[in-house]
């Protein structure tokens, strides 16, 4: 009973250590560069997909309230891209329900968790319809997640992930890294939670085309990406948290170089930038990053994570913080759960 089908998981949002900042290749989401991040457990997104043999088209519903078309086709790109892979371009239409448990397009990485989720429950929800078309595996899937938003490639691993800069759109791909099953956190500084003035898409686009540092941003972050490996590797909290703040100074960097120029930094995020200094000066080890907005995100031990935030909630009573740990790879949610979570 195809039309009555249903899927639903979970995926968790990413932080990148290491940014992806422009597209090589506009239809197939290629990098510039090679990226890594750390993925997180307590911001997420839950999707379910429901095969609607009543409806034309696909749809898309977050938290409860139907999407616009816009919205609807970068989901139904994706889509497609199933349809095609398992040799069934006249799959019923598909009913996307999603619930975000991130703030939605404010450089919070939504779209990383949005899409990982879509492509993860996509894959589980065409592999029950087609059982006779070969298994995709997870590196497969990141290739698809990666056609929705390029961040939520590395969605598709917990832990440290890499996304590879690859030869073309079969290798560049997730690499799952290290579980990061130790003493790492953060602590996220939501300044902000109304939607981006400028999004990631055009905000790359724009860097890319017009920066007089884009190039070298591109060398400079292979070194760091090399230096936050070897951290990594080495467990090393500090070796990480330095080669991560320095990339994401450089990251931001050929936004003001672009022109014209911009910025996602506001006043109260460089607040929040020397606030962390400051208490690294004291001792603590804190390192921030920041993506396509204002809010910060600071990496620490796992063991101080209490000390910062409480540091930081007195500091700026104003600003809302998540607290979290390296989250895992994706999950599927049985009917059950979703029902007790979703009515
Ligand atoms: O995946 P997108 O298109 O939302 O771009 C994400 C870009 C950054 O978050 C700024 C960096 C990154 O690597 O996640």
């Amino acid at each position: 009973m195809l039309h009555t089908l249903s899927v639903a998981a979970r995926a968790h949002t990413n932080i990148a250590l290491i940014k992806y900042w422009g597209k090589r290749d506009d239809v197939l989401y290629l990098p510039t560069s090679t990226s890594l991040s750390l993925t997180l457990d307590s911001l997420y997104t839950d999707t379910r997909l429901t095969f609607d043999n009543k409806a034309k088209k696909d749809s898309l519903h977050l938290a409860g309230e139907k999407q616009d078309d816009a919205s609807t086709a970068k989901v139904s790109r994706v889509l497609n891209l199933f349809r095609e892979r398992y040799g069934c371009a006249d799959a019923p239409a598909v009913r996307v329900d999603s619930h975000n448990h991130v703030p939605t397009a404010a450089g919070l990485a939504s779209s990383s968790s949005g899409f990982a989720a879509l492509a993860f429950a996509a894959r589980a929800l065409f592999e029950r319809a087609y059982p006779d078309e070969p298994h995709m595996s997870d590196t497969e899937l990141s290739t698809f997640a990666r056609r929705g938003s390029g961040s939520a490639t590395r969605s598709i691993f917990g832990g440290f992930v890499e996304w590879s800069y690859g030869t073309g759109s079969q290798d560049s791909v997730a690499v799952p890294l290290d579980n990061a099953d130790w003493d790492v956190a953060m602590v996220v500084a939501a300044i902000s939670t109304q939607h981006k003035k400028i999004s990631s898409t055009y905000g790359m686009k724009h860097t890319a085309a017009t920066s007089a540092f884009y190039s070298l941003w591109r060398q400079a972050s292979q070194q760091d990406l090399e230096a936050v490996r070897a951290g990594i590797a080495s467990r090393n909290i500090d070796a990480i948290g330095a080669a991560m703040e320095a990339n994401c100074m450089k990251f931001h960097a050929t936004m003001f170089a672009a022109n014209p120029p911009f910025t996602y930094m506001t006043s109260k995020s460089l607040q929040v930038i020397e606030f962390v200094q400051a208490l690294r000066d004291e001792g603590l080890s804190a390192y921030f990053t920041m993506d396509a907005g204002p809010n910060v995100k600071i990496l620490c031990r796992r063991s101080d994570q209490d000390q910062l935030h409480e540091r930081l909630s007195a500091a700026f009573p104003e600003i809302t913080l998540f607290d979290a740990v390296p989250g895992d790879a994706p999950e599927l949610l049985d009917a059950a759960q979703w029902s007790e979570l979703y009515g």
